[in-house]
């Protein structure tokens, strides 16, 4: 199964990708956390997506294309995945629809997690990440087990640099200029399935499976 999530920034791509790949087998491949690990490494990479990632802005496709493409044909892709920010422009999405269709293999679905822009702004001031295994949380609407420390492997919490509440409306601006279009994009190919991603964490869950079983 190959899947797509979209969605604007907190819309909860990543923890239903998550659930996703948990229930399914398959791998969760966020480019965001591959840019944060980056990050927190040091790399090149990571050093000149900071400079985007911190202003709210995308970074561009030529460097993300580079980091992402050969990650598909990795043996854990065998039986597909669940991926999570990318493709995140047309440009993207366009490449990924080409190098799929050499192999001869196109996606299962598109999943928009949808979620209006108020409702996004409460919910990331709420979020706190693990920068160690990407776990994600929220104070109110998802809260880890103990205070301040991942369920998964016992990192400590943090709030993410970009979830500053005007980086945030710049990510929401990006979003409805830049990613918003793959919902056509992906509607046309027959493929796209809309989720009411206002509904508490299961609910969604739930949602999504009725799709992907069905
Ligand atoms: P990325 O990490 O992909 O961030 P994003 O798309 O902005 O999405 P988020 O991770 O912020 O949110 P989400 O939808 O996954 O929501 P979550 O599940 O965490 O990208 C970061 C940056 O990297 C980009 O801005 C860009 O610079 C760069 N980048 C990445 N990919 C790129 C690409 N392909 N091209 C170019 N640049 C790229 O949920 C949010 C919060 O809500 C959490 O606290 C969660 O617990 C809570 N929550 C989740 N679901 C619910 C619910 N149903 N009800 C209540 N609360 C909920």
């Amino acid at each position: 199964m190959k899947i797509v999530m979209l969605g604007a920034p907190g819309a909860g791509k990543g923890t239903q990708a998550k659930m996703i790949a948990a229930e399914f087998g398959i791998p969760h491949i966020s480019t965001g956390d591959i840019f944060r690990a980056n990050i927190k490494e040091g790399t090149e990479l990571g050093k000149k997506a900071s400079e985007y990632m911190e202003r709210g802005l995308l970074v561009p496709d030529e460097l993300t294309l580079q980091l992402i493409m050969d990650r598909f044909t990795k043996d854990d892709c065998a039986n597909g995945y669940v991926l999570d920010g990318f493709p995140r422009t047309i440009a993207q999405a366009e490449a990924l629809t080409e190098s799929l269709k050499k192999a001869g293999e196109a996606l299962d679905y598109a999943i928009d997690v949808d979620v209006p822009d108020s409702a996004i702004v409460k919910r990331m001031g709420g979020r706190r990440a693990c920068l160690s295994c990407g776990g994600t949380y929220h104070v109110t609407f998802n809260p880890p087990k103990k205070e301040g420390i991942c369920d998964l492997c016992g990192g400590k919490l943090s709030i993410r640099k970009d979830d500053e509440p005007e980086t945030v409306q710049k990510r929401l601006d990006v979003y409805h200029a830049q990613t918003q279009p793959l919902i056509d994009y992906y509607s046309e190919q027959g493929i796209l399935r809309t989720v009411d991603g206002t509904q508490d964490v299961g609910e969604v869950f739930q949602s999504i499976q009725e799709i992907l079983n069905a």
